[in-house]
Order: C-alpha cells, then structure tokens, then sequence
C-alpha cells in the first residue's frame, strides 16, 4: 500500500504504525485516519501479524486534528463526510493494540491513543483536549471516555480548561497503563507486545470483545456475553494446550487455533 500520512511495516509477527507528518507534528488529517484504519485492517486480516503498535515519528505523537484542514468544514459539509465512521471502525480492530506515546498527544491525538486498548506513555508526554481554545470541543469520543475514566467532575475541569497533563498524572488518572523514560519507550512497548505475541490469540481477542463489551451495555448482559465467550474457548486447540502443559507442568505452546 502506498501511504503518504503514515509508514507501516511488519517486524518479528509485530504490525507498526507510524503516523508520519512529523513538521506538524503528526497533525492528524482525514486521510491520515483512512490510512490508518485500512494499515489496521490489513493487519487485522495478516496471519504473519498478531500484535499492532501505533506511535508517532518525531517530537510528538500528535498535535490534535490537523486545523488547517478544519478550518474550511461547515456543519454540513462535516455532516456529509462521515468522517467519524473511520474512527467508529477502528474500534473493531480485534487484536491487540497497543499505542506508545510521546510529546504532545492532544485533541485527536489523545483521541486516537483512547483508541488503542492500552497506551505506554514517555515521561515527557503531554496530555490534553484544547479542543475548547479553538471554539470547539472534543469529537471522536474524547467527552465521553474521559467522563468514563475519570468521572464527570475531573472530565469537565480537564475538557473545559484545555490544561495539558503530565504523564505521572495522566497515569494517575488512569489514561494510560504506564509511563516510561523517553528512551526506552518503543523497547518497553515492543516487550510487552513480545509477551502477548505467546499468549492465545483467540482468548486474546475474545477478552478485548468482552471488556468492549461491558463498556457499553449492562452488567447482566455483559456478563451473559462473557459466559459464552468463555465456553466458545473451549472449542480452541489452544484450551486443550493450556491445560494439558499445566497437568504436564510444563510451558504451553499456543497456536492461535
Ligand atoms: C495543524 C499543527 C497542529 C494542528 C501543530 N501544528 N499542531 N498544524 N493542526 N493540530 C503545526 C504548527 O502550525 C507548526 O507549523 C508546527 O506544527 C509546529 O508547531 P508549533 O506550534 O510551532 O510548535 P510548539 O510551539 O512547540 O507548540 C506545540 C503545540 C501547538 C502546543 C502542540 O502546536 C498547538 O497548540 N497545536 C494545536 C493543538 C490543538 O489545538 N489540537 C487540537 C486540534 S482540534 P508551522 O508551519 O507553523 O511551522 C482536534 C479535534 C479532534 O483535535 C477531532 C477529531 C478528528
């Protein structure tokens, strides 16, 4: 595929994204998201990937939507264009994405990094939705999980102030798994992909969909929904390994099947 927003490769079972407008720093346009939403497809599908990062190339992870390209929208021709669909399908990536930020990570690029299912953060990111200093407010999903992760109160200091958090406190928060100094920031990232890569796949993916799942409807039918995830793991090869190696005591060999 020929991207001009991003590069994207494959290294070691491991699918990398690199949001690549590094002068802007990684403003993020339309067609950067359609790229990155077909690169995660493409990886989605590939037997040869099993885990996907998603970082950016430069200082910074990313400075938010792209608002030179913002600037010449009208409500309806925003309204035509659709544009969140590609952010709606994102969320339907079934492996394991992991983004690994570092700089400013604001606006839509907070966004995108909400889109992963876990973020490592480099000490010296910089968190923050200054959606609000521009006369606008958050779009692709930045009000709404915030609100679920940190609560209504904090939600509406952060979103309305537009303040940048620092990376300890944005993993106080819980916005991000961890935070690592700067330099060891893709090493971390790519160890912890290392250790997925040996795990199950398909209870890999049937975990993601259950905790998708229990985001967005109520506890009893999440619930329901996890009880056949669970018994649908049994139909795996990779159940039997798991508990035969345990009986052997020795270590599984998962196959993804
Ligand atoms: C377009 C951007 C940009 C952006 C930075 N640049 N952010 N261009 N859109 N979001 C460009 C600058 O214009 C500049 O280009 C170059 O990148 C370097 O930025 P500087 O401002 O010179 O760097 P610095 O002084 O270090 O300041 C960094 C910064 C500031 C604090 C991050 O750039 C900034 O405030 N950016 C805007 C952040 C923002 O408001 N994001 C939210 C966007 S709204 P030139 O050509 O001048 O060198 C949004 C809505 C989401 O995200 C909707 C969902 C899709």
């Amino acid at each position: 595929n020929n991207y001009q927003y991003i590069k994207v490769w494959t290294d070691n079972e491991i699918g990398n994204i690199e949001l690549h407008r590094p002068k802007v720093l990684n403003a993020i346009n339309q067609s950067m998201v359609a790229e990155i939403l077909t690169a995660l497809c493409e990886f989605d599908y590939s037997e040869q990937v099993k885990v996907i990062v998603l970082f950016g190339a430069g200082k910074s992870f990313a400075a938010g939507a792209d608002i030179k390209e913002m600037m010449g929208e009208n409500a309806v021709s925003m309204e035509l264009k659709n544009q969140f669909a590609d952010w709606d399908r994102i969320a339907l990536i079934k492996k394991p994405v992991i983004a690994a930020v570092h700089g400013f990570v604001l606006g839509g690029g907070f966004e995108l990094a909400l889109c992963a299912d876990m973020i490592f953060a480099a000490a010296n990111s910089k968190f923050g939705f200054p959606e609000v200093k521009l006369g606008v407010m958050p779009s692709a999903g930045g009000c709404v999980k915030l609100t679920k992760l940190i609560g209504k109160r904090k939600a509406l200091e952060f979103l309305w102030s537009g303040n940048h958090l620092e990376a300890e406190e944005a993993k106080h928060w819980g916005m991000v798994n961890r935070v690592v100094p700067n330099e060891l920031l893709m090493q971390e990232t790519i160890h912890f992909a290392e250790k997925l890569k040996k795990q199950p796949a398909l209870a890999l993916r049937l975990i993601k969909d259950t905790v998708r799942r229990a985001e967005n409807v109520t506890e009893n039918e999440a619930m329901q929904y996890e009880r056949k995830n669970f018994s649908l793991l049994f139909a795996s090869e990779d159940q039997q390994e798991g508990m035969q190696a345990f009986m052997e005591k020795r270590s599984p060999h998962f196959q993804g099947k």
